[in-house]
């Protein structure tokens, strides 16, 4: 562990010669939600299909999901398919179904081997058999794990989520298992499909775009957003650790002073 950022590090262990973008362990981001775009824009600038960029955006996240495990975050939320993603060409969403049963008989074993454990956001319902199987086949093969959650966010759509959550709140008030008194923000959160994680503190998004596309609507209320123009393919572990120097450098006022 540790080795491969040793530039990185804080300034017990950092080299000398080390600028102000180092890691400080004990500050590191505990859930960092990453925005994965620009595979299309990133397979067109070199003459390539769009489907090329997302099969080299795949082979991208084991990197970073290892720099994420490095430093100790704990959550690693990684936006692969939204709810609106359906209106694309079907031969584009046919591919990107297709790269669970590619990138886990790839990646699981030096996933397992660094104690990550899979888990998945979104609806099930909708994904071809054969997506469904890679990733149940994933989570089931990681669910004794205790390290990183690698999180993948698959079909999934903040808005979709909230409303489901508000239809599960209506069904327990008609069923008497919820008093409308009782509502406050943790008890809304729990409706949430996220309900296990803690909330992202650092939102990354790539590919220069500017906006959340209707990830994460609740959970992103207080998160430090943080953008680069690289697309997602040329994303590099550098860029992650500038993302968490830079968190490290914010202050969360959350409203106070
Ligand atoms: C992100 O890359 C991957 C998915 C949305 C599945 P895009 O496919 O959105 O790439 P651009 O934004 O068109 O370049
Ligand atoms: C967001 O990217 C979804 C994923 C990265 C999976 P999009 O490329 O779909 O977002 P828009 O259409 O640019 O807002
Ligand atoms: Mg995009």
């Amino acid at each position: 562990m540790l080795k491969l950022f040793k530039k990185w590090l804080n300034p017990t262990r950092r080299p000398a010669n080390a600028t102000a973008g180092d890691i400080e362990l004990d500050k590191v981001p505990a859930h960092v939600a990453i925005i994965m775009d620009g595979n299309g824009r990133w397979a067109k600038q070199r003459g390539l299909p769009r489907v090329a960029g997302h099969h080299s955006g795949m082979k991208n996240v084991k990197k970073i999901t290892m720099a994420a495990n490095d430093i100790g975050v704990k959550v690693l939320t990684m936006y692969a398919f939204s709810t609106e993603n359906w209106k694309r060409p079907k031969e584009e969403v046919e591919f990107l179904m297709k790269l669970p049963q590619e990138f886990f008989p790839l990646e699981i074993e030096e996933l397992i081997q660094n104690n990550v454990r899979i888990r998945m956001t979104g609806w099930k319902d909708g994904l071809p058999d054969y997506t469904l199987k890679a990733i149940e086949g994933a989570i089931e093969r990681t669910k004794d794990n205790t390290g990183l959650i690698l999180n993948f966010a698959l079909n999934y759509g903040g808005r979709k989520e909230i409303i489901a959550g508000v239809q599960d709140m209506m069904k327990d008030l008609q069923n008497g298992n919820l008093n409308p008194d009782e509502l406050n923000e943790s008890l809304f959160s729990s409706y949430m499909l996220t309900s296990d994680l803690p909330d992202p503190d650092l939102l990354i998004r790539t590919s220069g775009e500017l906006r959340l596309s209707n990830f994460l609507l609740w959970q992103l209320a207080y998160s430090e957003l943080w953008f680069t123009d690289a697309y997602w393919p040329e994303f590099t572990e550098d860029l992650f650790m500038q993302a968490i120097a830079e968190y490290q450098r914010r202050a969360r006022r959350y409203g106070g002073i």
